[in-house]
Formats: structure tokens, C-alpha cells, sequence
């Protein structure tokens, strides 16, 4: 331990001593201690400077939108923190106690800064951004149903694909009142016209941070059963963060989401005909589910059935094996030629 140490002080100092010119007289001097302990040190140092480094980013973006929060929601966070660290970078968000709203859960995500071996490892990934999500869970019942996004045409494509309701049920298309880098994602026009207003001024201001801006009456991953009861409505957020000294450039796209916690029930009501359209849409995707979720019970009899045969043949004598072999031979023969019969 004391050599430890030693070497620990030595590669605090060790320009100031002239007599360790360079690594290799080091490492002969100290051995391989000396690089472990300079490993163990970087790694340390990337932990505070990285936690620290996430802290402030995530503190300056809460920040500025927190005047909005408070001025909208009763509750900002959870036992007393208003932004809750989950890890050293990832905040959570929680508010609650608005009209229109049930929840709202966010999340601040960032790079992996604390983290040397992580950091080192995006290198060769795709690249990790800081971003904010915000998912705001609505009332049921106050607004018409309906998927309707605002998304960087850049990343459209695959932010569409990426979400069962985008990719199901909303169509792209240009929008002369948005910025030239957007386009909407949208279920149906009269969507677009009592949506597009409340948001595309603010979104336009903020346009280059912008993910996603995401309404919708379906959930964002598909179901696996037909569901019972409606899908809880939700507006969801999301951007990326600018650095902590240009923190304030998102604040036009918060304003957009709060925007649509009174918009959406005063001006989101489609006629008719158009809703009838929507609720078939529905439908149609629950048929689908429905379908898909049959044939995986099937699949998964028929694995139970099988799996049952072969525990019974195993238990059989070898004679009483042989004989079952030679007729179940048998039977897949007759299955191929009448197989064969059909086609012909
Ligand atoms: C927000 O919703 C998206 C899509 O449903 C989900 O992937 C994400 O985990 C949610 N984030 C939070 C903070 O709830």
C-alpha cells in the first residue's frame, strides 16, 4: 500500500522531478503500479468532471423551464427535489395537479460523460446526444382522437418508423407555416388545423432542437393484445439540449407543449365524418393485433403439444420407439403425396 501511494504522488508531480524524463524510466522505476494507478486516477477524474459536467447541463435545462412548470402545475417533482437524479446522467422530471392533465413524466438524458469507459465506447456507436423528453399524459374524453406529429424532415423517416402509432396511422406532408426543416406527421387534416396553430410559431423558433412533437390517442410501441379500454392520450416532447449556456434557445418548444394542455380541449374537435374515419382506423390496427395475437397462441400450442409427444416417446420401451418412428414415417409420406395431389 505505501508503494501505492508512493507512485500515486509521483504521477501528481512527476514533471517537477527531472529525473523521470520519460514513461518508460517511469514505469522501470514504479513498475506496472504506476499505470494502474494513473488508470484509476483518469477514471476518477472523468467521474467528477463527467458528473459534474451532466449536473450543471441538467440543472441550467431545468432551469429555464421551470418558471413554465410552476406557473402551470401544482406539484413540480417528487419528494421535495424538483428534478430527481436517477443516475449521473439522468434526471427525472415529475409534475402533476393541472387541469386536462393527469401526469407528466420527463426525462433528462445525457452522454455517458461520467463514465470513461462508456464515453470511449460511443466512439465507435452511434453518437449518444443530450436530450430532454417530456411525456405529458392527458384527461381521456376532452378532445378528439388522433395521431398528429411534428418532426425534422432530416429524421422523419425514422422516427416515424421507430413508433407504432406514427407508423400506423399518420401520413407526412409539407406545411407552408412550418419551418423548411419540419414536416408534419399527421392522421388527418382537420388534425393538422386545429393542432398545427397552437404549436408551429414556437416550434419554428426552436426548430433545430427539436426530436419530436408527438399527439396521439395510441400508444408509441405496439400492443400484443387487443386492448380492453381506451389508451391513455398523451402529448409527448422531445429535443435536444443546447449547451448549459444556451439553455434558454428550448424554451419556445416548452411553451408549445403547455400551449396544448388548454388548446387541445378548446380547439381539437374534428367533425364527424372524420371521426368515424378515425375510430375505423382503430379498429382495423385492433383486427390486426387481434390476428397477430391468434396466430402466437397457435404457434404456441402446437409447441406445447409437440414438446408433451416427446416427453411421452421417451418414456416408451426402444421397441415400442421403433415401431411409433415407422408409422409417423408413414403418415408424412401420405401428407407428401397428397400434398402433391392438391398441387396437381
Ligand atoms: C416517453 O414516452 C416514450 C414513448 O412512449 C418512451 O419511450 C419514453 O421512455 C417515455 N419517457 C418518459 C420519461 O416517460
Amino acid at each position: 500500500m505505501a508503494s501505492l501511494l508512493g507512485s500515486a504522488d509521483a504521477s501528481t508531480s512527476p514533471a517537477s522531478d527531472a529525473y523521470f524524463e520519460t514513461f518508460q524510466e517511469l514505469r522501470g522505476r514504479f513498475g506496472y503500479e504506476f499505470m494502474y494507478v494513473s488508470i484509476i486516477i483518469l477514471i476518477l477524474a472523468t467521474y467528477w468532471v463527467g458528473k459534474k459536467h451532466n449536473e450543471v447541463l441538467a440543472k441550467t435545462t431545468m432551469a429555464v423551464m421551470l418558471p413554465l412548470f410552476r406557473a402551470n402545475f401544482a406539484r413540480v417533482g417528487d419528494n421535495g427535489a424538483e428534478l430527481a437524479i436517477d443516475a449521473p446522467h439522468e434526471y427525472i422530471i415529475y409534475l402533476t395537479g393541472r387541469r386536462h392533465v393527469a401526469t407528466v413524466h420527463g426525462l433528462i438524458k445525457m452522454k455517458p460523460r461520467q463514465d470513461l469507459i462508456r464515453t470511449l465506447l460511443t466512439f465507435f456507436s452511434s453518437p449518444v446526444q443530450d436530450t430532454c423528453t417530456l411525456n405529458v399524459t392527458m384527461n381521456p374524453n376532452e378532445y378528439s382522437d388522433g395521431v398528429f406529429a411534428i418532426v425534422p424532415k432530416a429524421t422523419g423517416t425514422s422516427v416515424r418508423n421507430k413508433y407504432y402509432d406514427l407508423s400506423t396511422f399518420s401520413k407526412a406532408s409539407n406545411q407552408k407555416t412550418l419551418d423548411s426543416a419540419l414536416i408534419t406527421l399527421t392522421e388527418s387534416n382537420e388534425l393538422t388545423e386545429a393542432i398545427l396553430p397552437l404549436v408551429g410559431d414556437k416550434l419554428n423558433k426552436a426548430a433545430q432542437w427539436l426530436d419530436y412533437f408527438v399527439v396521439s390517442d395510441q400508444p408509441s410501441f405496439k400492443p400484443e393484445k387487443v386492448p380492453t379500454e381506451p389508451f391513455p392520450k398523451r402529448i409527448s416532447l422531445s429535443f435536444r439540449l443546447p449547451n448549459a449556456r444556451h439553455s434558454r434557445e428550448i424554451v419556445p418548444l416548452v411553451e408549445a407543449l403547455i400551449a396544448c394542455l388548454d388548446g387541445l380541449a378548446e380547439n381539437c374537435h374534428v367533425t364527424a365524418l372524420t371521426k368515424a374515419k378515425i375510430s375505423k382506423a382503430r379498429e382495423d390496427a385492433g383486427k390486426e393485433i387481434g390476428k397477430k395475437a391468434q396466430a402466437e397462441r397457435a404457434r404456441e400450442q402446437e409447441e406445447k403439444r409437440l414438446r408433451e409427444k416427446r416427453e411421452q416417446e421417451k418414456n416408451l420401451s426402444p421397441d415400442a420407439q421403433r415401431k411409433l418412428a415407422a408409422k409417423e414415417e408413414k403418415r408424412a409420406i401420405k401428407k407428401r403425396q397428397k400434398a402433391v395431389v392438391k398441387k396437381a
